[in-house]
């Protein structure tokens, strides 16, 4: 079987996923999280002492509790026996940083500092400064710099602010901070420099991350496995591929340590360029490269690699390793997979793949039946795609936009546009703006209605029109010009126009008057 060409659209994905990897990944090491140093365990047993339940637990079950909820925790504690100390508070703080809970985590650091009194480390008010931009934003996080004191703007904070420029994509600022610290003498690590070529990238700069690789290397700094991950995309993206090839070389004699997520960037830069075998190769180091500790997102992208090469067997065995491996395949998998079956246009093996997710899931997940649909769809299996969706119906299932836009734009593209009406009936029932009708769409159904006299058609979906909020003076023309064609009268269009405050100019009325409204 032939791969699928790439798209530009899973291109995009591709390099959408790798910075978000790559931005992570500099923030990590700005403000490293307790990823290494304290798993979860460790983290929620330190600081055990008062009442029953330890700190940690108490903290976690806050879940999206509002501003005062971590104080109230802390202080009640404190009252219970517990001793704030501040390397246990700074591992939770690490902890709730890891599940995104900013706002937690650096509500934690302000009471330690505010009521406790206690001392930030360097280290700790890089963390801070972090948070600070990512709960109140930059301005407060350049505030709390310009607050520090001189010893404490070292290479850790100034790190975290060059950071904060990065993420917000201020180029200028950004370079200042840089230059600063090389003034300083602090910008020695390849930190700095992996940060501010992954905005280059993101600004697609490339010539600019060049130029920092090369100043790298003057600066005698060793590059990792980022720098080369940034690197191979900035190649890809300017379809350099044997830059790519001399860059891994030159990984190979720096010693640098590239690790799975290098490799399956090179494997997507490889598949999308359509070079299955180089890809392959990839796949296999990637495979190779996999450690206990990684989990199941490895496998998750070796599937769907695979799968953009066109190689369903290398698909299946990986999904067979997964499911030897773990003991609960997760609904991620179970949709990773369908999605590489579903490239690979194998419908009798996506339905086999559904009826053993359909036999194990704890929580309904309307991504997974919507992926069958897709795939019913595609080969043109309607009514295959409408009983999945029934059956799902009849477990309770509910649908989302998702499900409304598959079955909207199939019927739309085969013209069956009254079945296409139903479930655009369907779509404003859905809780507000989880759907919505582009005026492509709305254009096309007015007209289909006024070409087949269909007045009933057009009025229910004025009602959806209305439901959504979009109804406008053009869509009571298209109403009426309807009726006109129908040759059908309604009394109670006028007043409805004005219900609906829609002025009624000079078209609407000339519409009105011919279809024999006398117009009070
Ligand atoms: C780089 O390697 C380190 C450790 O080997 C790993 O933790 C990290 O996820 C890797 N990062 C990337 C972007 O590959
Ligand atoms: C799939 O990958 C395997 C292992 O790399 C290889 O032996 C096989 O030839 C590939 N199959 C196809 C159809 O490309
Ligand atoms: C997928 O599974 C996770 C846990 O396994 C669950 O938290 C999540 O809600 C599920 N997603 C959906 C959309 O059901």
């Amino acid at each position: 079987m032939a791969p699928p060409a790439p798209s530009a659209g899973a291109r995009l994905l591709l390099l959408r996923r790798l910075l978000s990897t790559a931005t992570e990944a500099v923030a990590e090491a700005a403000a490293p999280t307790a990823a290494a140093a304290a798993p979860a365990a460790a983290a929620a047993k330190a600081g055990e002492k008062g009442g029953s339940r330890p700190l940690y637990r108490r903290l976690s079950a806050l879940g999206g509790a509002g501003e005062g909820s971590v104080s109230r925790v802390l202080n009640k504690w404190v009252r219970e026996g517990g001793t704030p100390r501040v390397d246990d508070l700074v591992k939770h703080v690490k902890e709730l940083r890891k599940y995104k809970r900013h706002a937690h985590a650096l509500e934690l650091m302000d009471w330690m500092v505010n009521a406790r009194g206690m001392h930030m480390s360097h280290t700790n008010h890089a963390i801070r400064l972090d948070l600070i931009y990512k709960v109140r934003g930059l301005e407060a996080a350049e505030n709390y710099f310009a607050s520090l004191p001189d010893p404490a703007k070292n290479h850790r904070t100034y790190g975290a602010l060059l950071n904060c420029y990065c993420s917000a994509k201020m180029e200028e600022k950004a370079i200042d901070i840089y230059r600063k610290m090389d003034e300083l003498g602090i910008c020695s690590s390849r930190l700095p420099i992996n940060n501010l070529m992954s905005l280059y990238m993101k600004l697609g700069r490339h010539g600019k991350v060049d130029s920092l690789f090369k100043e790298m290397k003057v600066k005698n700094v060793k590059p990792d496995n980022l720098t080369c991950c940034i690197l191979m995309t900035s190649y890809a993206s300017s379809n350099k591929i044997d830059a790519i090839e001399e860059l891994l070389k030159e990984m190979v004699e720096k010693d640098v340590a590239l690790g799975w997520s290098a490799y399956s960037t090179l494997a997507s830069i490889y598949a999308n360029a359509g070079l299955v075998e180089k890809a392959e190769s990839a796949l296999k180091k990637l495979e190779g490269l996999v450690g206990v500790d990684d989990g199941k997102q490895p496998f998750d992208f070796l599937m769907s690699l695979y799968a953009s090469v066109g190689n369903l067997s290398e698909v299946n065995r990986v999904w067979d390793v997964i499911k030897a491996k773990f003991s609960k395949v997760t609904n991620t998998s179970y949709l990773g997979m369908l999605q590489a079956l579903y490239k690979l246009n194998d419908i009798d093996r996506m339905k086999q793949i559904y009826v053993d997710w359909e036999s194990n899931y704890e929580n309904y997940d309307v991504r997974l039946t919507n992926m069958m649909i897709r795939g019913h769809l595609k080969l043109g299996m309607t009514d295959e795609a409408e009983s999945l969706w029934e059956k799902a119906k009849e477990k309770g299932a509910e649908f989302d936009s998702k499900t409304c836009e598959l079955f909207l734009d199939h019927y739309m593209g085969k013209g069956d546009m009254n079945l296409a009406l139903n479930w655009v009936e369907n779509m404003v029932k859905l809780p507000k703006k989880a759907g919505k009708l582009d005026q492509d769409k709305i254009h096309k159904f007015q007209k289909y209605f006024e070409e087949h006299k269909d007045a009933d058609g057009a009025e229910r979906f004025c009602n959806c029109l209305r439901m959504q909020g979009c109804i406008d003076g053009k869509a009571y023309e298209s109403l009426l010009r309807t009726y006109l064609a129908a040759g059908k009268k309604s009394s109670s269009l006028r007043q409805q126009i004005k219900d609906d405050k829609i002025e009624i100019c000079y078209d609407i009325g000339k519409l009105l008057k011919r279809m024999g409204d006398k117009g009070r």
